[in-house]
């Protein structure tokens, strides 16, 4: 009898050890759930992050621009407006937070549409004041750069990264998640506009990226040959291949009106594949010169497959160890933000609510 009280002493001791011990873990390790808000172009995106890990990202694009060829400032935000909400209610939602879970409020502050970029802020900012919380302001360059941090086998300090997205096309050196510099970039178009603008002339709708690639996969690459820019160092140019591409089409439309319905195919895989030539000479170059093998490519154009295909089969070659973001980060998404956020969050980087968005603003951490 006697001998089973102790036992019994001794297992609520137990428990209760273990379970004071569990909990002073908790308080320990506090949890850190941040919510973070993308709006810079045409993508409504809100995400969850805890301790690192999304639990959400939900991704609303506005489909209203795609009859004008290209993003059309006025009505983004408008969009944005309409958006925001039912997207941070279904992000909340799919990962099981309440409002009081949160830790922190994540927002892209730039680079971006200013109109869009507003809403955005806004948003975060009354969301971060109404519930006590630190606001973080993430730069949308620097958040594709660490998109790379959510993929499978993520990269090791420090490695080059590749952002090419609608509007930059950057090689940038990441040493640390808040130590970043651009060692290349585009002096005129970026290469999502090499894209667009492609595909505008041949009469598909925007974004033209996604349909480029999808006719490319029929075609023959080396059926037409464009030309290479010759630009020194490790920046690069593309407005010298839009007008090739331009004369190129006026001149073979000329003689024959059915020219780019019947050779859509090997026009897109010529036009992508020197696309894809100019961005890895660069990135070979780059890596060449820094002598750093961990390689990454980030932004919307990084979801090309024969971008993808490259960097691979280069790595393979040179001995890269070679990261490529899953395809829902990367074209705009606010899992990228939320990730940035999270190491703002531990580096305590927070922004005070009187932080402006910018069209244009470049980040401390990366220097132009
Ligand atoms: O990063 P992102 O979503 O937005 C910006 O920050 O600009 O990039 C959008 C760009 C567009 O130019 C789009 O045409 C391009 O990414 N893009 C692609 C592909 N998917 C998106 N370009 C080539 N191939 C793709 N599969
Ligand atoms: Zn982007």
């Amino acid at each position: 009898m006697g001998d089973k009280r102790i036992k019994s002493t001794v297992w609520g001791f137990l428990c209760k050890f273990a379970a004071h011990h569990f909990t002073s873990q908790l308080i320990s390790t506090p949890l850190i759930t941040i919510l973070a808000i993308e709006t810079s172009c045409d993508e409504t995106a809100v995400a969850i992050c805890r301790n690192g890990a999304i639990l959400s990202n939900i991704i609303a694009s506005q489909s209203v621009h795609e009859q004008f060829g290209g993003v059309v400032p006025e009505l983004a935000s408008r969009a944005h407006m309409e958006l925001i909400t039912p997207v941070t209610e279904k992000a909340m939602k799919k990962a099981g937070i309440e409002p009081g879970d949160l830790t922190a409020i994540a927002f892209t502050y730039a680079p971006g549409l200013i109109g869009s970029l507003l809403v955005g802020s806004q948003f975060g900012k009354s969301l971060a004041m109404s519930l006590g919380i630190p606001l973080i302001g993430v730069h949308h360059l620097q958040a594709h750069v660490l998109s790379n941090l959510l993929a499978e086998n993520p990269p090791r300090f420090p490695f080059l990264c590749l952002t090419v997205s609608g509007g930059h096309t950057q090689i940038v050196r990441c040493d640390a998640p808040d130590k970043m510099e651009v060692i290349g970039e585009t002096i005129d178009d970026a290469a999502g506009e090499a894209f667009d603008k492609t595909a505008k002339l041949l009469g598909l709708p925007y974004p033209g990226g996604p349909l480029i690639d999808k006719y490319a996969k029929g075609g023959d690459p080396s059926r037409f040959r464009f030309p290479e820019p010759q630009v020194p160092g490790l920046d690069f140019s593309f407005s010298g291949l839009k007008t090739s591409i331009l004369y190129f089409l006026k001149e073979e439309s000329f003689k024959n009106s059915s020219f780019i319905e019947n050779n859509i195919a090997d026009i897109c895989a010529s036009v992508q594949g020197r696309i894809v030539s100019i961005l890895m000479n660069k990135l070979i170059k780059a890596a060449t010169l820094t002598g750093i093998k961990n390689i990454c490519i980030a932004g919307g154009v990084s979801a090309n497959s024969g971008l993808r295909n490259a960097v691979v089969l280069t790595g393979k070659e040179r001995g890269w160890s070679v990261t490529i973001p899953p395809f829902e980060y990367c074209t705009d998404n606010a899992a990228m933000i939320a990730i940035t956020g999270f190491y703002q969050y531990q580096a305590k980087s927070f922004s005070p609510l009187s932080i402006s968005p910018s069209a244009n603003g470049a980040p401390d951490a990366i220097k132009q």
